[in-house]
């Protein structure tokens, strides 16, 4: 299998372009999940403290004995936990979860633009972990172009990264153009479509083409989208095959017609939250409907298989 090329960030350090999603893998999967993910050759792993899972992450990167300066592992800040000092603390508490003495990249987990002073606060502390040598890279996930712009005035360090939504049905041409403008790399969450619009994206006539002329599947064809484009790409699955299989793309181009026929297929529709109204009521709002899935999906006999609810803050 071919090399997974690597992105440099602004700050010099690199990371890989292909990387692992970890949102809503139950904690009785994420362990090992993570260690298929990485026996596979990913190198890059995504969680978030709000995942809940930032103990079984850290227990697959164990168990795959890679060693550490072989990684890039990217965990995030809820915003349940801005503020300065609370962010410190929350950071100590996701390093320890994740068994690490340092992380690559340090995200805040959405903007609060109701409550800008507490993410401020929040990124000054990023900024701290930075010059300690905690972490080697920060960034932000969410933030619109005048969020970029409201922390740019009033901070020191230029994110390295925002992650946000992005899949062909979204792709957020604008924004990653003011990610460009400032040096900051874009990375895309729910790549494929996410829980909401996997099928929508997969299902898609012009992309089952494309996976016909190519011969690959409907995922690697919109993978590459992505990596032709100098985005840095996190896919997420439970299921080995796909892990394998969405790893498998480094060996194929799309054409400059190719990448067209998917550009325009953007709808400028997204899966999850408007980052311009999130907030703590949002975020408590998400995980009381979490919860109400989890319930659902909960095994009658045996209590519920992924206990703890997960969201994207
Ligand atoms: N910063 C943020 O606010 C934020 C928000 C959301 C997500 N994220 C990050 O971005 C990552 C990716 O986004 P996401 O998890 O929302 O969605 P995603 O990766 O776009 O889609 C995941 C879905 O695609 C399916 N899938 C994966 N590979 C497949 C394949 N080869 N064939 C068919 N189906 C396939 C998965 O099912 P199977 O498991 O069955 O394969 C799963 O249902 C997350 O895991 C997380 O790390 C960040």
């Amino acid at each position: 299998m071919a090399m997974c090329p690597r992105i440099e960030l602004n700050n010099g350090i690199s990371m890989p372009a292909l990387g692992f999603g970890t949102f809503a893998i139950p904690s009785t999967q994420a362990a090992e999940a993570v260690r298929t993910a990485l026996m596979t050759g990913y190198r890059l792993i995504d969680t978030a403290a709000s995942y809940n899972n930032e103990t079984e992450v850290g227990q697959g990167i164990l168990r795959s004995g890679i060693a550490r300066e072989d990684l890039f592992v990217t965990t995030k800040l809820r915003i349940a936990d801005f503020g300065y000092d609370e962010a410190l603390r929350a950071f100590d508490t996701s390093i320890g979860k994740l068994g690490l003495d340092y992380l690559d990249l340090y995200l805040l987990h959405w903007p609060v633009p109701t409550e800008f002073e507490q993410t401020l606060a929040a990124y000054e502390a990023a900024e701290k972990l930075l010059a300690d040598g905690h972490v080697r890279a920060i960034g932000v996930s969410n933030f619109n172009a005048r969020h970029l712009d409201a922390l740019l005035a009033r901070s020191h360090v230029v994110p390295a990264v925002n992650q946000i939504e992005l899949n062909p049905l979204f792709s957020q041409r604008a924004l990653r153009d003011a990610n460009a403008l400032h040096g900051i790399v874009t990375e895309s969450w729910s790549p494929i479509g996410g829980e909401k619009n996997v099928s929508r994206v997969l299902q898609n006539a012009h992309i089952v083409e494309l996976a016909t002329k190519h011969k690959k599947t409907a995922v690697q064809i919109v993978l590459r989208w992505h990596l032709q484009q100098g985005l840095v790409v996190i896919p997420r699955s439970i299921n080995p095959k796909h892990i394998a299989g969405n790893f498998d793309v480094f060996d194929f181009e799309l054409s400059s017609t190719d990448m067209a026929a998917i550009n325009a297929l953007n709808v400028d529709e997204r899966g999850g939250p408007d980052p311009e109204t999130f907030d703590l009521a949002t975020y408590n709002a998400l995980v009381a409907t979490r919860a109400k899935e989890v319930e659902n999906a909960a095994p009658s006999d045996s209590g519920s298989a992924n206990p703890v609810p997960r969201v994207h803050a």
